[in-house]
């Protein structure tokens, strides 16, 4: 009979074991790469101790293509539990030294039973991601093993946030997993997604491209939108996912951390009110009025470098999480296109499934024109911006800092998709188009047979102006809620967001609706 001691011997030594991953060897080869093992990521990532791990033994149960000389315990992926700044949360830690972190049956099985136990008790995933893609070796059953998880990806959706942090290739179907995810934070040099590779696009189109063009952190995060951060290294890509994480709520029926307002609810900082020059073709950066008129330093922005006309981003207003959307003036004059409006719709749907309410800055001259948006499908993805708005039942408070024109006037949180409060700075100008356009169409007839052009173009230029170049019009027709001065902006959100607490909102019974996708 084995004694006590023995069989503690055996269970250190087994653990010992799993800590070796694929052995020694890859383990050297994974430094080399610059890159850390799924357990280093894991001690760096949770706080110190809080690690449970949870079916360390299970292995795969293939033998084909010499799988039975490549069988260690955990497979390659480790999984578990474990807690960020005190909160729960579950996690996923590809093994690149197992099988290159190959996604395999018992990968998926292990992944999913900790989705599964993070969707039961609602807690935030986290999926750390280092993988080749599928177990080649094993073929449907390594396909089932990726659907399994991207069903639970979905059904995780807008139920707990679920986080992905790419610290290697993830080639093939390993990006749909963090592609259906909340949020993608790449990292620089050593981390890659794409569905074909070099190889595969040379083979099938000639074309020669690098791993880094074709799929690095630079390239999702500013041509494809695919990652929403870009971290310089391991240590940075956890450093923003705790700070992603203290934004966010555990569960879409827990409210985000509240932290104790460090901040005057009525601080007024006079800056704002000359921040927006009256010259309308002059611009100004709008993230310097959002860091101006929320709680000091606590703008988190996300999809920074992706569609830059637009910004979208966490932040705190006395103490609570707002999600903020902003047109940005200060790249393209803040006109919305193709990707604006995927990167606001996206996020606006985000904010709305875990309740987070969304404060709008809006200065649009409108949708982008041009046969490359046209054909690209401006209609189909600015129709999301409408959508996601109208869905969205969280609490919406909206300001118009100068322009609002045309559609965009319509689609950037208006009365009409059900925000609850508008406000307006003085600045503010709610039309149709601006006076320039609206003037050439209106009076091209009186202005080619004014005896003086340029006197008649004045002047049809300033009734267009009394009319249309402010806030008021708006404002009398019920249009806009209140004109405030810019520096008065932090007090009446905060007003507004502690009204719009605990507001109830009712959809009309549908399974669910058709977004223009
Ligand atoms: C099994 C694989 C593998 C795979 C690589 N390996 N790809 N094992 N299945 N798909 C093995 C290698 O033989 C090696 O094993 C180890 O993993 C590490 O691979 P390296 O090539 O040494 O790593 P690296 O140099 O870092 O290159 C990484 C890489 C390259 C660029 C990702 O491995 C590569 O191009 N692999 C093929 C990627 C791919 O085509 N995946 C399938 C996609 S199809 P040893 O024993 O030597 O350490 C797919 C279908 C799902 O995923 C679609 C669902 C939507």
């Amino acid at each position: 009979m084995t004694d006590a001691h023995e069989l503690k011997q055996n269970l250190l030594h087994r653990r010992e074991e799993l800590r070796q991953g694929g052995g020694p060897g890859a383990i050297d080869r994974q430094h080399a790469k610059g890159k850390q093992t799924a357990r280093e990521r894991i001690d760096g990532l949770l706080d110190p101790g809080s690690f449970q791990e949870v079916d360390p033994y299970l292995t795969h149960r293939h033998s084909a293509f010499g799988l039975d000389e490549k069988r260690f315990p955990g497979d390659s992926v480790v999984t578990g539990f474990g807690r960020v700044d005190g909160r729960k949360v579950a996690v996923a830690a590809q093994d690149f030294t197992v099988i290159g972190g190959s996604f395999s049956e018992a990968q998926s099985q292990k992944v999913c039973q900790v989705l599964d136990l993070a969707v039961g008790s609602g807690t935030p995933f986290i999926a750390l991601n280092d993988s080749v893609g599928a177990r080649i070796q094993e073929g449907v059953w390594s396909l089932a093993g990726y659907s399994e998880l991207f069903w639970r990806n979905t059904q995780a959706s807008g139920v707990i946030p679920q986080i992905s942090v790419m610290l290697g290739p993830c080639a093939g179907g390993s990006v749909y997993s963090p592609g259906l995810t909340d949020f993608v934070i790449m990292t620089e040099g050593i981390s890659h997604m794409f569905i074909t590779g070099p190889e595969v696009i040379r083979t099938v189109t000639g074309e020669e491209v690098d791993f880094d063009t074709l799929g690095g952190a630079w390239t999702h995060a500013t041509t494809s939108g695919v990652a929403h951060f870009v971290a310089a290294d391991e240590g940075e890509a956890f450093a923003i996912t705790r700070r992603l994480l203290s934004y966010l709520p555990s569960n879409n029926v827990e409210s985000a951390p509240r932290l104790p307002p460090g901040d005057d609810p009525q601080r007024a900082d006079p800056a704002l009110d000359s921040l927006v020059p009256p010259d309308g073709s002059r611009s100004y950066d709008m993230r310097d009025a959002i860091q101006r008129i929320f709680d000091r330093d606590s703008f988190f922005e996300v999809h920074a470098r992706f569609a830059p006309n637009a910004v979208v981003g966490l932040a705190r207003l006395h103490g609570e999480v707002v999600g903020i959307v902003a047109n940005q003036p200060a790249h393209l004059a803040g006109v919305l296109d193709i990707d604006a409006s995927d990167k606001i719709a996206r996020f606006v749907r985000f904010c709305d499934a875990f309740n987070i309410p969304l404060v709008t800055f809006v200065d649009c001259p409108g949708f982008m024109p041009g046969t490359m948006q046209e054909h690209g499908g401006i209609i189909r993805h600015g129709a999301k911006i409408v959508y996601a708005y109208s869905e969205a039942t969280t609490p919406k408070v909206c300001v118009v800092t100068r322009k609002a024109y045309g559609g965009a006037y319509i689609v950037m949180s208006s009365k009409h998709v059900r925000t609850d409060l508008v406000y307006a700075w003085p600045t503010a100008e709610i039309a149709v188009m601006g006076a320039e356009g609206a003037v050439n169409v209106l009076y091209q007839r009186q202005l080619d047979a004014a005896a003086d052009t340029a006197a008649a173009r004045q002047q049809f230029l300033a009734e267009f102006q009394e009319q249309f170049g402010g806030p008021y019009a708006a404002a009398r027709s019920g249009h806009v809620d209140d004109v405030i001065l810019p520096s008065e902006t932090r007090g009446k959100l905060v007003a507004a967001l502690d009204f719009l607490r605990d507001k109830q909102a009712a959809a009309l019974p549908k399974k669910h609706g058709n977004m223009p996708l």
